[in-house]
């Protein structure tokens, strides 16, 4: 049994936040976020949570496909950003969706989500334990941004993006999802920080307090460039696959000079790697899902394209999956 992709759908909330509306709040300047960062604007929610942008965007890749709500067996959401500490997004997902027939969960993998949550359902499909299945990489960092820290409020976006995957029988053309590498060093884990809710209780005597991002930027930068390219070599080497079989390498939008310094590490031109940071900024784990989808319906990928999904996050986490084109 292999997985098929066989629909995507992507959502963000309306509400465009520019660099000059940044300059605005904190001392900063179009100039400093576009060329260190590649970011113009992001889209920031006004109050629309995770569950909902994450059911609008599986809404609109189960279209895509052409699958009803009755036909989905499992919702497996990769979010840092869930709405409640429970239920998970999923449930929620599921309840708004009418999928009375699937099961549902989250996965915590920050930026990596996409790529966790879409192995786990490619283990599960492969395995013939489901057929069909959504995966949807969603997040609302915007509420886990401290507003007035300029270090990392230019950073981040609101996003959500979502896949319907299949079971089908392993064809000739090899079309599918063909291995996923991932991967974790909890070593690094005070890198990329966000405190959920600090430890409180009547024996403590203190209350529990809300956290906010809180990033080594440059030590994720150092991070990114060598464990992303290191992970698609891995993935190659494994699949028996040479760089030039690939039409695109979507990677995680964090940092337009992170997605150039893994071109340059694995030789590969930007012609490579689609970008739409600029318009986005980094969404989490939306960005791969959301990029995914942009590619698909502005028919970018032809049936036989190989294309690799690459992540990396907080954990730190990081992960690859080699797909080819239905
Ligand atoms: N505007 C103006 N100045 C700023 C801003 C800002 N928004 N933010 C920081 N600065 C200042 C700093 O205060 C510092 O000033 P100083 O020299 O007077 O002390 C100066 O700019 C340089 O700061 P650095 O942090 O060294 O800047 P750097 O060149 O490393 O760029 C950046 C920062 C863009 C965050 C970079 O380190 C980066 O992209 N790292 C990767 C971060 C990332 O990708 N995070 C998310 C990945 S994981 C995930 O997706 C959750």
């Amino acid at each position: 049994m292999k997985t098929m992709i066989i629909g995507t759908g992507s959502y963000a909330p309306d509400r465009v936040v520019t660099n000059e509306d940044l300059a605005g709040i904190v001392e900063t300047s179009d100039e400093w976020i576009s060329t260190r960062t590649g970011i113009r604007e992001r889209r920031i929610s006004l109050g629309q949570g995770t569950t909902a942008m994450a059911a609008e965007a599986a809404r609109r890749a189960m279209e895509d496909a052409g699958v009803g709500p009755e036909e989905i067996d499992l919702i497996v959401v990769g979010t840092a950003t869930a709405d409640h500490c429970f239920p998970s997004a999923a449930c929620e997902v599921q309840g708004i969706l009418g999928a009375d027939r699937a099961v549902g969960y989250d996965i915590s993998a920050a930026c990596s989500g996409f790529i966790f949550a879409l192995n786990t359902a490619d283990s599960f499909i492969r395995s013939g334990v489901y057929r069909t299945g959504l995966v949807i990489g969603a997040d609302n960092l915007s509420k886990l941004v401290d507003w007035s820290d300029r270090s990392t409020c230019v950073l981040f976006g609101d996003g959500a993006g979502a896949v319907v995957v299949r079971g089908c029988e392993e064809q000739e053309t090899g079309s599918g999802v063909i291995r996923t590498e991932i991967g974790s060093d909890g070593r690094k884990a005070s890198v990329l920080t966000c405190r959920s809710r600090t430890m409180g209780n009547f024996l403590t005597g203190t209350k529990p307090e809300i956290g906010y991002i809180s990033m080594e930027g440059q030590e994720v930068f150092k991070f990114a460039v060598k464990k992303v390219p290191e992970c698609i070599e891995q993935l190659l080497s494994n699949t028996g696959t040479k760089m030039e079989e690939i039409k695109y390498l979507v990677l995680h939008q964090a940092n337009f000079r992170i997605c150039e310094s893994i071109a340059r590490r694995l030789k590969v031109s930007m012609d490579k790697i689609p970008m739409n940071i600029e318009c986005y900024g980094n969404t989490s784990g939306a960005t791969i899902p959301v990029l995914l989808d942009e590619l698909n319906r502005d028919g970018r990928l032809s049936s036989g394209d190989k294309v690799i999904l690459a992540g990396f996050g907080a954990g730190l986490t990081w992960g690859a999956s080699l797909i080819q084109w239905q």
